[in-house]
């Protein structure tokens, strides 16, 4: 196994507008994040992660790019930027940025240019068609509920839009878009950043022949969108003129993928991507839609995916670790269990020990580190999110506004956006003024100062767990093996190199239950959830053994 950088690193990401304001326009800021180094370094990350910083109208807050060379004027300047950029490497953390290159913004110059005439040169950056029968040219849908294609009067006709209407989608068939791509991201490496996050990569190359035969309610609409005919070409290509180049990291957001497609996207031999971000294990707490159910993420079906994945792409990709991201809600609200302080303290440190104990490198959404749950707003009026709001309009009618209230309480992509909890003053320590979203009400008990002041606390225990990642070669470079892989209960596994194994075993469940029959002779516990031992296992506990030179 070839040691790099990135797979030893640890990620944390950033959501700018919801984690720190440092002028008090309730909007968070590059200077915020400035403020937040050490405690970002502190607990443990190499990387940051930064959402989209770019100028943007804000649609979709910073997903649609408006200039891919300026920064979003609420979150600073240029020079701040720089700023940011200089100190993270001086205390010896790198960034990586977001590209969001399948789509720009309506208000990019390219689509000012291009919606003005059928023959105006920018006309062939984005996708146009015309009506068939005074509609729109088929049946795709947006991300964002309704259709992928909006009329434009100009020259009567319609654009595609994978997402919002204000995020049309480029066209990488033209040459000139992929140029300008690759020139932008040379850019930014020349400014010194040392990666990408990379939006709905996989998406960039479309399959029209699927898109016209898509019929909503029947078909996949992930699968329909995604992996086009050319996705591996584009992502050859933009490698040998671009990535090779650098010493740089990149992960791919891609939906709707499989390990097969993971391989070919990540393979060690393929030259397109570092990592990439698989969703299998994120849609598990989808109950029965018709009803808007929500429920919490079977243990049998995470068990199952996470293995898949970690056996699948031993020593020919490699995996990316995560529970939450800025459009996903909180994990002790999801995977864990946020009744009762003690069940969302030991629920999340035993959730950590889950997954991170796996290979692969580890990615922390803000927040995470300390046990934010979701706000559970009680009103439609405190959500901010496109999607939300789109599908609320589309929903009202059909559901109750308890069941509307319920559903987007759980699965909001807003519930990863309430602000970061620093503190139980007014506003949770985020900003001054009036916060662009509301500051969930759990900010009192749930917060980083008092995070810091606990020794037992969720942070503490996240600095504890990714250090001892990169105490032993095993925990990084081991190979997987799932041991009790149906018990209702537990999840456990080995990690193995050479002669070294590590033993992961968690309680999924609140239920005390006997420990497992497993051989601890020779076992040293390196890390639990609980401060004093017991012959059992109880609520969501956790342990990691070290078992020196075990023989089987
Ligand atoms: C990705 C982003 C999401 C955004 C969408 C469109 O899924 O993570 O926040 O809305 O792409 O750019
Ligand atoms: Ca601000």
């Amino acid at each position: 196994m070839e040691r790099k950088w990135w797979k030893e690193a640890v990620v944390y990401e950033i959501y700018p507008r919801s984690f720190m304001d440092s002028n008090g326009d309730g909007i968070g800021d590059l200077q915020g994040i400035i403020s937040k180094l050490d405690y970002i370094r502190d607990l443990g990350a190499d990387v940051i992660w930064l959402c989209p910083v770019y100028k943007s109208p804000n649609y979709d807050n910073g997903y649609d790019i408006s200039d891919y060379e300026d920064i979003m004027a609420e979150f600073g300047t240029m020079s701040d930027f720089e700023e940011l950029l200089t100190k993270a490497h001086e205390k010896g953390l790198r960034i990586i940025m977001d590209l969001v290159v399948n789509h720009t913004s309506i208000e990019h110059p390219w689509f000012i240019e291009n919606r003005k005439s059928k023959d105006n040169p920018y006309r062939d950056y984005y996708i146009w068609r015309d009506p068939v029968d005074g509609h729109e040219p088929n049946q795709l849908e947006s991300v964002f509920e309704g259709p992928a294609w909006e009329y434009d009067e100009t020259a009567d006709s319609y654009y595609l839009h994978l997402y919002a209407k204000q995020q049309p989608d480029l066209n990488w068939e033209n040459p000139k878009v992929k140029e300008a791509v690759f020139q932008l991201m040379e850019r930014w490496f020349d400014r010194g950043i040392d990666g990408f996050r990379m939006d709905v990569i996989n998406q960039i190359s479309k399959d029209y022949e699927l898109f016209d035969q898509y019929v909503p309610g029947k078909d996949d609409l992930g699968r329909t969108i995604s992996n086009g005919p050319k996705a591996h070409v584009y992502l050859q290509e933009m490698n040998e003129r671009v990535l090779s180049k650098y010493d740089v990291m990149t992960v791919g957001e891609t939906g709707s993928v499989t390990t097969e497609d993971a391989k070919k996207y990540t393979g060690f031999d393929r030259h397109e991507l570092n990592m990439l971000f698989s969703f299998e294990h994120m849609s598990l707490d989808k109950g029965d839609m018709s009803r808007l159910e929500v429920i919490r993420v079977p243990l049998g079906q995470l068990r199952a995916i996470l293995s898949k994945w970690q056996n699948e792409l031993h020593g020919i990709a490699w995996n990316s670790l995560f529970y939450e991201n800025h459009d996903r809600p909180r994990l002790v609200s999801k995977y864990g269990d946020d009744t009762t302080p003690f069940y969302l303290e030991k629920s999340a440190k035993m959730l950590a020990v889950l997954m991170y104990m796996m290979e692969g490198t580890p990615y922390i959404y803000q927040g995470q580190e300390i046990g934010m749950k979701n706000p559970y707003y009680q009103s439609m009026e405190d959500y901010r999110d496109i999607h939300t709001i789109n599908r609320y309009n589309l929903w009202k009618d059909q559901f109750d506004l308890p069941t509307l209230l319920h559903f987007f309480g759980k699965r909001s992509r807003d519930n990863a956006r309430s602000p970061m909890q620093w503190d139980d003053t007014e506003n949770a320590g985020f900003t001054t003024g009036k916060p662009w979203i509301k500051v969930a009400d759990s900010y009192k008990e749930i917060n980083v100062k008092q995070a810091l002041a606990d020794e037992n606390s969720i942070y503490h225990f996240y600095q504890k767990l990714l250090k001892t990642r990169k105490q032993y070669d095993v925990l990084l470079y081991g190979k997987y093996e799932l041991i009790l892989e149906n018990d209702p209960n537990i999840y456990a596994y080995y990690r193995k190199l050479d002669d070294e194994t590590v033993l992961v075993i968690c309680n999924y469940n609140k239920e005390e239950i006997a420990m497992p029959d497993v051989d601890l002779s020779h076992a040293k516990l390196i890390l639990s959830n609980y401060e004093d031992q017991s012959d059992t296992l109880r609520a969501y506990e956790a342990r990691v053994y070290f078992l020196n030179k075990q023989r089987s």
